[in-house]
């Protein structure tokens, strides 16, 4: 059965999607079976970030309307052992009923090691993703005073909903965003969220590149070596964060 993993923040933009891509990619290359369930309905990007473009035919709500059945929406990503993927919606409609997404996870579980679950920005998809199917939540939030704001507001959410599997992703990170916010170390960052630290992710222009060609850097590059660390620390390995000095 797999584990179940929303990528959540309050703030649009934090950096949901490309998170999402990054751990999918790091726990399929370490021989992982794994999907990537994007919930931003009306709003898909991950099929851009994973080079799928122009390969989804059915999407999750095709699959909520029964227009097709579950498999005929899920992608299996090129160069990839065991990457898949299923596409969010691309517009709003007014038959998508959230409990049949919850259904549509339960089977997912079945097949895969990790499903991970891009949600939307905001406080209601990704509350009713965590409470109701996680088995962990990852808060990203980048090192700004409103996206951490926000990121405080799932954390204190969710544990309202009691769930305290949440771990903080710390992202776009630099010396530079930090100055320009007022922060002056990742505790500030840590504290104002209240969760404990999972990863620190770079802003990495080339990583940003990367995904708007629907391309994977390179294994040896810091960013990578970032989601490998992620990934291994959800699997209970000690691995140290790979932070840059800042
Ligand atoms: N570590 C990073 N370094 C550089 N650019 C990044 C990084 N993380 C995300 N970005 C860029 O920031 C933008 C927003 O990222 P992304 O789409 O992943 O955020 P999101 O939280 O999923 O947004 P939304 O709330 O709209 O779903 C994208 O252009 C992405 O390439
Ligand atoms: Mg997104």
């Amino acid at each position: 059965m797999a584990t179940v993993i929303s990528i959540t923040s309050g703030k649009g933009g934090a950096g949901k999607s490309s998170v999402s891509v990054g751990l999918a990619v790091a726990f399929a290359k370490m021989g992982r079976k794994v999907i990537i369930l994007e919930l931003d309905i009306g709003l898909r990007c991950v099929d851009i970030m994973l080079g799928a473009e122009n390969q989804v035919v059915y999407d999750l709500g095709d699959v909520v309307s029964e227009n097709c059945t579950l498999s005929d929406a899920i992608l299996s990503i090129e160069g990839f052992n065991g990457l898949d993927y299923m596409a969010a919606p691309a517009n709003i409609s007014s038959d998508f009923h959230f409990d049949r997404v919850l259904d549509c996870i339960r089977s997912l579980k079945r097949s895969y090691d990790y499903v991970i679950v891009d949600t939307p920005a905001g406080l209601g998809i990704s509350i009713l993703s965590v409470k109701n199917l996680s088995d962990l939540a990852l808060i990203v939030t980048t090192p700004d005073p409103v996206c951490i704001r926000d990121g405080a507001k799932v954390a204190t959410l969710i544990e309202q909903a009691d769930f305290h599997n949440y771990r903080l992703i710390i992202n776009r990170v630099s010396k530079a965003a930090m100055r320009k916010s007022a922060i002056h170390d990742l505790d500030d960052v840590i504290d104002g969220v209240g969760a404990q630290l999972l990863g620190v992710v770079p802003e990495d222009a080339e990583y940003q590149y990367c995904l708007t060609q629907g391309k994977q850097p390179d294994e040896k590059t810091v960013i990578s070596r970032v989601f490998f660390a992620i990934a291994a620390r959800i699997e209970g390995s000690y691995v140290p964060l790979v932070v840059e000095k800042l």
